[in-house]
């Protein structure tokens, strides 16, 4: 049986990596945000996961809005980033994972979950930024990753609950390998931030924060917003908290023990949280 280490969510705000790149890390604006990451990074090279599940979402690079699966799964040897705006140096493909996959791809679909297949798929900071915030210098190419796309860039997308029960089916499918690798859980993105509109700038710290709390032991609290909740209390982008739900879905049947949590507000446009959740599967 493979086995879940637990779960890291963290936002996936461009700038981070080209704060990377250009090795910012100790500048004022961005010191205290770096300082949150160093004890994950120890966490997980303690931990040595051979698999990282990342739930992200594809900002229009690989699926825009004329064609917009709801979930997506891929299940390539390799992927490429092709991220958009802020110059970023050419960066090392990551390394893809096809066993497990195709296993899970056979259970979601089992499992009533019609998840678009990708044997070859681009993919973007939601993926390649958070990997190099926890493996810095691009050095993550020794884990092998399964993303998984969801839809937030174009409406209807799917509820808050409907990712909850995606990621409980993932976790599932993981539980049911028969391989002997270590997993960990990945959500991408958030939390609260508004992009363009009238509201644009937008940041809700409060609603980030309950965000944290209720994520832990209390996911329920969040699975009964809508989209249009997530849209007002977070910012049309604040959606992305649909990602860190998958991730907590897939940590459900386990005893759960907070390791870590930061909040910096705000990172470019958006409250910046990261919190690593660490799985006892007893
Ligand atoms: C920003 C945040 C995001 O999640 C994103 O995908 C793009 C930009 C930002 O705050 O700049
Ligand atoms: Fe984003």
């Amino acid at each position: 049986m493979a086995k879940i280490l637990g779960g890291i969510a963290t936002s996936h705000i461009p700038a981070i990596g080209m704060a990377m790149d250009k090795q910012l890390e100790q500048t004022p604006y961005w010191k205290a945000f770096f300082e949150s990451y160093p004890p994950i990074r120890e966490w997980l090279n303690a931990q040595a996961p051979d698999i990282a599940i990342i739930f992200y979402n594809d900002h229009g690079l690989e699926f825009f809005h004329d064609k917009k699966p709801t979930f997506a799964i891929g299940a390539a040897p390799e992927y490429h980033n092709a991220d958009e705006g802020w110059g970023i140096q050419p960066i090392p493909p990551v390394t893809g994972e096809t066993e497990l996959s195709w296993h899970i791809i056979n259970e979601l679909i089992a499992a009533e979950f019609d998840i678009t297949v990708c044997q070859e798929m681009r993919v973007d900071h939601g993926l390649t930024v958070p990997l190099t915030l926890m493996w810095p210098g691009h050095q993550y190419g020794h884990v092998k990753v399964i993303p998984i796309a969801i839809n937030c860039e174009r409406h209807p997308m799917p509820t808050p609950a409907r990712c909850f029960k995606l990621g409980q089916a993932v976790g599932a499918a993981v539980h049911s390998y028969t391989g002997s690798e270590k997993v960990i859980i990945m959500g991408t993105g958030g939390l609260s931030h508004q992009l363009d509109g009238e509201r644009a700038g937008f940041i809700n710290k409060p609603f980030d924060l309950y965000c944290m709390d209720k994520i832990v032991h209390e996911p329920e609290a969040l699975t009964r917003l809508s989209i249009h909740d997530l849209v007002r209390e977070a910012g049309a982008q604040g959606v992305e908290l649909n990602m860190w739900l998958a991730m907590r879905g897939a940590l459900e049947g386990g005893v759960l023990t907070e390791l870590h949590r930061s909040y910096h507000l705000p990172i470019s446009n958006t409250g910046a949280g990261v919190q690593l959740l660490a799985m006892n599967e007893g």
